[in-house]
């Protein structure tokens, strides 16, 4: 109670003695768990004012090896590197990591965002697609991944019972695995905490960057070293296009020496809202599209090409000795960052509040700051077609409809590769709807196989096909 009015935010207590007593003794638990020492700093630095962006000096493009190799020799490593990403894999120093305990809030879809029928056809989930995907990686390397799944406090139960519900989608139950990440109380414009309800604070996850400490803290990281995993493929939830696991990156992050690894996707336009790659005094940074300076952001090279055309599509691996040394003291200290949003609460009288505008601030740490903090990385580049398809909306950009068009423009794609012919409209996109299970066909090898072995040779317009 001390520290609470030290840190002045005496309001919070101004309902509990109207609480029942099992309520008050949970609720005394959840204040106890806050970080009284550190939130007053923070509601100074990020919530009374707009934080300032301290950009580092000389930011420069951040150099990476390119999709296809330049030389001989490139060529030579790149095929090193495969043989060493296959060789982690098999040997199951690779496990999978998805992110998902977001909000998802944009999307607006109630419940955990993985359980979001994503698929053209078949209506498959986000969560099923990976499922299928990950099977299909432990066979061709001969393994059984495991699978590590962040969710938060507000989806951490959801998302199990959907697993367990829909048994792990033909994994092994104890190759999936769940941890919790932290939260941290919304903060009010006057800098005081948000409140739930009588007995309760306005919680959400601490963003991805959160992933680090709560793969400690949840007993996750020794869990991996028990098993001889050494490096995690990290992917958001929301970007069924991930490959999963990629040989080659891991086996360039392997070779590199990498603590941590990045994929970057040349940005489609100077103003592109995705992270920037850049350098500085030879640490990786990853500058958000609204804080790289306008002159940075429009630097064309002598061929006319932007020279911070890296963007960040957040695909990594990263060792875990990494996150071990990170998180040795059972503290991590990454930037925080400000989000306005509309947060439901109670006013001064106790009633409920649903606010049509933002009325306070959220704080969050993102994963990417974590790779200036790491002695080496490595950026490679990937086909952003093959590989990055965003559901953050229900609509427009970065939507379900462009998720769904890409995986079909995606699977059209395959099929052309192996000589069927597919419809297009006179714009080139498909005149058709197409869908590979993930399960049956993960690559192009899997999808030779799968048109011989079914005598495909063209699709009708207008068709819609699913195929398992
Ligand atoms: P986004 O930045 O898109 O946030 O997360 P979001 O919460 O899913 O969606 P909005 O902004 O409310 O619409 C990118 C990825 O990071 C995960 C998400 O689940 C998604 O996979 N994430 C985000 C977390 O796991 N925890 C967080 O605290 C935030």
């Amino acid at each position: 109670m001390q520290r609470i009015q030290t840190a002045g935010q005496e309001h919070l207590l101004k309902f509990f003695e109207e609480l029942p007593e099992d309520k008050q003794s949970a609720y005394l638990d959840e204040l106890a768990s806050q970080d009284w020492e550190l939130l007053p700093a923070l509601i100074r630095e990020y919530v009374l004012q707009k934080p300032a962006i301290a950009l580092p000096e000389n930011l420069e493009p951040a150099p990476y090896f390119p999709l296809e190799p330049r030389n001989g020799s490139e060529a030579d490593y790149y095929a090193q590197a495969d043989v060493a990403g296959a060789e982690a894999l098999s040997s199951g120093k690779v496990a999978a990591i998805t992110v998902a305990g977001g909000q998802g809030s944009r999307l607006g879809f109630d419940g955990p965002k993985g359980t979001y029928p994503i698929a053209p056809v078949s209506g498959k989930t986000l969560f099923q697609y990976f499922a299928e995907a990950l099977q299909s990686a432990s066979r061709k390397y001969n393994t059984s991944l495991h699978w590590y799944i962040m969710t938060s406090v507000i989806n951490d139960k959801a998302t199990r019972d959907f697993f367990a519900g829909n048994d792990y989608f033909g994994l092994p139950a104890d190759r999936v695995h769940f941890f919790t990440q932290g939260f941290m109380p919304a903060i009010g414009y006057d800098g005081k905490l948000l409140m739930a309800d009588k007995g309760a604070l306005a919680l959400s996850p601490d963003g991805h960057g959160g992933t680090l400490l709560a793969l400690r803290k949840s007993g996750m990281l020794d869990d991996m070293k028990a098993r001889g995993v050494e490096y995690l493929s990290y992917f958001q939830v929301d970007n069924p296009l991930v490959p999963v696991v990629d040989k080659r990156f891991i086996g360039l992050h392997i070779l590199e020496k990498s603590e941590m690894s990045a994929i970057t996707l040349a940005k489609t336009n100077a103003h592109e809202k995705v992270g920037n790659f850049c350098v500085a005094n030879g640490k990786l940074h990853v500058i958000e599209y609204s804080d790289l300076p306008e002159a940075l952001a429009l630097a064309t090279d002598a061929n006319g090409k932007l020279k911070f055309i890296a963007g960040s599509p957040a695909i990594h691996v990263i060792s875990r000795a990494f996150v071990e040394r990170l998180t040795s003291g059972g503290r991590l200290e990454l930037d925080w960052h400000r989000a306005d949003k509309k947060i439901k609460c109670i006013d001064s009288n106790g009633s409920a509040v649903e606010p049509d505008s933002p009325n306070g601030v959220k704080l969050e740490s993102f994963i990417f700051d974590a790779l200036k903090l790491a002695g080496k990385t490595m950026i490679f580049e990937a086909d952003r077609k093959e590989e990055f398809a965003p559901t953050k909306n229900a609509t427009g950009v970065d939507s379900v409809e462009s998720c769904r068009l890409m995986m079909i423009e995606r699977d059209c794609r395959r099929l052309e590769r192996c000589g069927v012919t597919v419809p297009r409209k006179a714009d080139g996109s498909a005149d058709c709807a197409v869908e590979f299970s993930p399960k049956a066909v993960w690559d192009d090898e899997d999808a030779r196989n799968y048109v011989a072995r079914h005598n495909i040779s063209c699709i009708e317009p207008g068709a819609s096909l699913y195929w398992e």
